[in-house]
């Protein structure tokens, strides 16, 4: 399974990628307006640092807007992906983008029918956000394993994209379900590296490495 970061900062992203264990960033307006600098020039620096797949969402709603904005995002880097939200313009913005080749991620999707019609118009990506289903009381996970198991039925090639993670268990469920991809804020890849049984092992380890290592009679 893919791991993405859910960030448009750089300081983060150039961190967790440093580690080595990043395939790739997603970002969304919201992300993006948190940043100083030009929105363009911060999502080329993103592509730079990570070489690897990174979303950048259009703004407008119509199809013509959607359509001149993703030209525009594409040109910036070979790394982009194309995000349009899940309306009807966005639809046809992604069938029209796919065909020219361009890679598309369709976000804001909340049922199978929507990620059932994402990969019908050629979508690269769909990313079903399963941290606001949770927030509204409906179990996110559960569109996760209805999704992989429509797009296996037919053989879709878009990828699901699980995005709107809160905290380790979305990932475990997301690698349990088979899902391609998770994108995950900063935070939640704290969680994933902390372990309080590994820090007491490691201070066990090194305390009975010094005493070991201690002049006899000294220990
Ligand atoms: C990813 O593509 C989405 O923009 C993101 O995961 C949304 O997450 P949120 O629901 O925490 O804002």
């Amino acid at each position: 399974m893919k791991l993405f970061i859910d960030s448009g900062n750089i300081k983060d992203i150039e961190t967790l990628v440093a580690i080595g264990i990043i395939d790739g960033v997603t970002t969304n307006p919201t992300l993006l307006a948190k940043e100083p600098g030009d929105y363009r020039d911060n999502l080329r620096k993103i592509c730079q640092i990570v070489k690897g797949p990174t979303s950048g969402e259009v703004v407008a709603t119509d199809f013509e807007g959607m359509m001149r904005e993703g030209r525009e995002l594409a040109k910036i880097d070979e790394h982009i992906i194309v995000k349009v939200p899940f309306t009807k313009a966005g639809v046809k913005a992604c069938k029209t983008l796919s065909s020219e080749g361009k890679r598309v991620n369709v976000t804001l999707v909340f049922s199978p029918t929507q990620a059932l019609i994402a990969a019908k118009v050629g979508a690269y990506f769909v990313s079903p956000f399963v941290g606001r289903l949770d927030d509204i009381a409906t179990d996110g996970m559960q569109l996760i394993e209805q999704i992989v198991e429509i797009y296996d039925n037919y053989d879709y090639t878009t990828q699901v994209l699980v995005a709107s993670v809160r905290h380790p268990i979305h990932v475990v469920q997301a690698a349990r379900m088979g899902a391609d991809i998770v994108t995950c804020p900063p935070s939640v890849y704290e969680s994933m590296f902390k372990h309080p049984l590994t820090d007491i092992g490691l201070e066990k380890f090194l305390k009975d490495w010094e005493k070991a290592q201690a002049p006899a009679g000294k220990a």
